[in-house]
């Protein structure tokens, strides 16, 4: 099964992706933990990355085909199939995946679109926190770890902020998402795989709806 989550910054694209890993057994392909670990590698591609991502811009569409293409062609994508998380955000790369989807043998099976208010975004995202050690994810009000400092994974206190997480580029992330990704909600209707879920409902209860939707 491969699956779009759609959603704006904040929705919860990467906490469902983590917890749809859990019940369904597919792999997240995140195309931001991707530019984000090639910035931090000083690639190519995370030099071209660095400025656009902390200004809240996109990415080039030809850089995020590129890494995506190349993900598609492992092992445990093909075997166990995808979580597009942050992917497509463009028509050209909804059109691109499309392609390669056909290219290497592979279906699209439902999309997912979250949906959520602007303004508790902005709550959401200042108050997000990662550990750095096992990625788990974790926010200051409504997911805090059980030990307050210490993560309920992996036991580390090795917690880290993302550099684009404040107001200003959020709100930036936000134009973004309304100009360049919304329009493809009408992309995936006209397909008749789309599935809407309330984003603003708690964590468990947004995962217990995309579990149905997928199942229904
Ligand atoms: P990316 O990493 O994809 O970020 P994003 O889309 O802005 O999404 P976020 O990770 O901010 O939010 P999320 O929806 O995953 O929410 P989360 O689950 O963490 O992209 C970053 C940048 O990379 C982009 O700006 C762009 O520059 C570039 N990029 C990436 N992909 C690209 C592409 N395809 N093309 C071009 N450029 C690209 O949740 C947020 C917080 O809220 C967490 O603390 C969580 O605990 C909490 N939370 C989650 N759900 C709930 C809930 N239901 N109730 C209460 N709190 C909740």
């Amino acid at each position: 099964m491969n699956i779009i989550l759609l959603g704006p910054p904040g929705a919860g694209k990467g906490t469902q992706a983590k917890m749809l890993m859990e019940a369904k057994g597919l792999v997240q392909l995140s195309t931001g933990d991707m530019l984000r670990a090639a910035v931090k590698a000083g690639t190519p591609v995370g030099l071209q990355a660095k400025a656009v991502m902390e200004a809240g811009g996109l990415v080039s569409d030809d850089i995020v085909i590129g890494i995506v293409s190349d993900r598609l062609d492992e092992a445990d994508v093909r075997e166990q199939g995808a979580i597009f998380d942050g992917f497509p955000r463009t028509q050209p790369q909804a059109e691109a995946l499309d392609k390669l989807l056909v290219e290497k043998g592979l279906t699209l099976d439902a999309v997912i679109n979250m949906a959520v208010e602007d303004e508790p975004l902005v709550g959401r995202i200042s108050g997000r926190f990662t550990c750095g050690d096992c990625g788990e994810g974790y926010h200051k009000e409504f997911k805090k770890p059980a030990v307050e400092g210490v993560c309920d994974k992996c036991g580390s206190s090795n917690f880290k902020f993302r550099a684009d997480d404040n107001e200003e580029t959020v709100r930036e992330r936000l134009k973004a998402y309304h100009a360049d990704t919304a329009p493809l909600i009408d992309y995936y209707t006209a397909t008749g795989k789309l599935k809407t879920v309330d984003g603003m409902k708690g964590i468990d209860e947004v995962q217990a709806a995309m579990v149905a939707a997928l199942e229904g």
